[in-house]
């Protein structure tokens, strides 16, 4: 594959675009308007700029590296694209018009992929021109560093589709986790019970805040505590998954934590916000209970 489009210039388009380019494709990245792709472009730079600050990569790289960075207003750019990934706001009518808006352009070899975290790929197919052209390809954050990507093929997906996104995958260096299209899939399905229960212990006053992302580090060995990794993924995309197990399978185990509706309903998402379980507002975040 060489021109890649990724739809959605947030903090998973971003990381994809990045990696994309990492890997000498095209990219075309694209939001709802063009400032929005430059804004997502100007992250991309920052981050880039920082790898080369710290020794990581050259500045010729960087330089090469974001050259290969479009940002596009529109989608009809994309008819040029091998596969054009979305990645955009965890809500299923969002994606849906995505699908049959960026479907109009969708070259007929290429493969539309979304990067959801957990709404059903066979479904959301429907929406596509072509559902046998159409699968899951579900990035981890932060994307450029994490060595995993899952490929959900969904029921109507041709197996000559997964094995082409298998490839684009390993080509970026990431190992495949092939799974079924079940709710949550196979990570999301563990982690998010995890974040979830993790805010019933706090909003049960069982421990606080740092005590339970302590107990995490230390105990399970884990990089980031839950609650600093659900402020790391927004804690609104914590709450749209964790609904979306709820929804689609009935089961209470997945009712959200009462404490996450709240601190969602706040505005406090978590890093992106400035607020979430911690406050980012100062030199190192501090937590708010
Ligand atoms: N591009 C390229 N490299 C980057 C980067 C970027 N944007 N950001 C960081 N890096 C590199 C750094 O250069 C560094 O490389 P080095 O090891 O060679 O020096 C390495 O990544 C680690 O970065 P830092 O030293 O800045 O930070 P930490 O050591 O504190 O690690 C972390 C940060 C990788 C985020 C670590 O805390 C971690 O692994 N946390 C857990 C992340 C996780 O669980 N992600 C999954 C979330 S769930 C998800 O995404 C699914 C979704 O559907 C919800």
């Amino acid at each position: 594959m060489r021109t890649i489009a990724v739809i959605g210039a947030g903090q998973m388009g971003t990381g994809i675009a990045q990696t994309v380019a990492a890997h000498g494709m095209q990219v075309m990245l694209s939001d709802i308007d063009l400032a929005t792709a430059n804004g997502g472009k100007a992250k991309i730079e920052t981050s880039v700029t920082k790898l080369v600050g710290r020794g990581k990569i050259e500045a010729d790289q960087a330089e090469a590296l974001l050259s290969r960075i479009t940002p596009v207003g529109d989608y009809a750019p994309m008819e040029a694209a091998d596969l054009i990934i979305e990645a955009a706001t965890e809500r299923e009518e969002i994606k849906n018009t995505i699908f049959e808006r960026a479907g109009k352009v969708l070259g007929p070899d290429a493969i539309m992929a979304s990067n959801t975290s957990s709404i059903p790929i066979t479904r959301m197919a429907n929406h596509s021109p072509d559902p046998e052209r159409f699968i899951g390809l579900h990035f981890f954050n932060p994307v450029p560093v994490m060595g995993l990507i899952e490929v959900i093929p969904g029921l109507a997906t041709a197996s000559q589709t997964t094995d082409r996104v298998t490839g684009f995958a390993e080509g970026l260096g990431k190992q495949v986790v092939l799974s079924q299209d079940e709710p949550g899939f196979v990570v999301n399905r563990i982690l998010l019970p995890m974040i979830n229960e993790a805010v019933f212990v706090l909003g049960q006053s069982t421990a606080g805040i740092e005590d339970i992302d302590k107990g995490c580090r230390l105990g399970l060995n884990h990089p980031m505590g839950p609650l600093q990794l659900a402020d790391f993924v927004g804690l609104d995309t914590c709450l749209d998954i964790i609904k979306v197990l709820y929804k689609t399978t009935r089961d209470s185990k997945y009712r959200p934590a009462p404490l996450l509706v709240k601190y969602v309903e706040a505005g406090w998402l978590g890093r992106k916000s400035g607020r979430g379980f911690y406050d980012y507002s100062g030199d190192a975040p501090v937590p708010t209970r």
